[in-house]
């Protein structure tokens, strides 16, 4: 049987449309369509996970994020044993162990800042910069370099940190004791450095 060969630019043409159409669908080309792709291997794009922040379709209450179970404690944490109403015994149960302001201390104290206080009370302990802030989503954030938050001693911001204040939750349980000083100690130089309006 003779099969007649179809022309060069057929076969062209044919694979050009193949390889546009995968293209398209696997999402590679994006001015098409912004639509998600199609999935043809979907193995790894749907997992069964708990996602912080959003709703959960196996437990109960539909809450990803879970409560420790009551009256128990993780392990290696050191617990903080007063409650957020105890401001008078602050100073008497975190006494400064006044460790030595070198470098390395401030630079530790910096990091930790940055990563667990900066969110909400930005890089300068100012809190105005902060985009919610500033988009009025949140105006109770107080300003950590005014003379009221200043005054606070050492031992009472160590127990805000610990303990919480209304909005703003207990580090108590990510932030360790001695890194609780550094941050402090650190808050006390970006203070001084806006007092001296740096
Ligand atoms: C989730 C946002 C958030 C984070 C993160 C946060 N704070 Fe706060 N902070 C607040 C809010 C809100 C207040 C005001 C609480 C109130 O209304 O009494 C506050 C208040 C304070 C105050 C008291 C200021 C005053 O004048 O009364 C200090 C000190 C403070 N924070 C330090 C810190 C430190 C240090 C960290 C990092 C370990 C930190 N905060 C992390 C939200 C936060």
């Amino acid at each position: 049987m003779n099969i007649p060969r179809p022309p060069i630019w057929l076969l062209i043409l044919v694979g050009a449309v193949a390889i546009l159409a995968v293209l398209i669908l696997s999402g590679r080309i994006t001015w098409f369509s912004t639509d998600p792709p199609v999935e043809f291997v979907p193995n790894m794009d749907h997992q069964f996970k708990a996602i912080p922040q959003s709703g959960s379709s196996f437990f109960s209450n539909k809450s990803s994020l879970r409560e420790p179970i009551p009256g128990t404690v993780a392990r290696n944490v050191s617990v903080y044993p007063l409650a957020q109403g105890d401001v008078d015994l602050a100073d008497s149960v975190n006494v400064d162990p006044n460790y030595e302001k070198s470098e390395f201390v401030i630079a530790r104290g910096q990091n930790r800042f940055n990563v667990f206080c900066a969110p909400c009370h930005n890089y300068n302990a100012k809190s105005d910069s902060n985009p919610i802030v500033k988009r009025g989503l949140w105006p109770g954030i107080p300003d950590l370099t005014r003379p009221e938050t200043a005054a606070l001693t050492n031992g009472r911001i160590f127990h805000i940190i610990s303990a919480g204040q209304n909005l703003m939750p207990s580090y108590a349980d990510k932030v360790s004791p001695i890194d609780r000083w550094a941050i402090i100690y650190y808050l006390r130089t970006l203070q001084q450095a806006a007092t001296a309006g740096e």
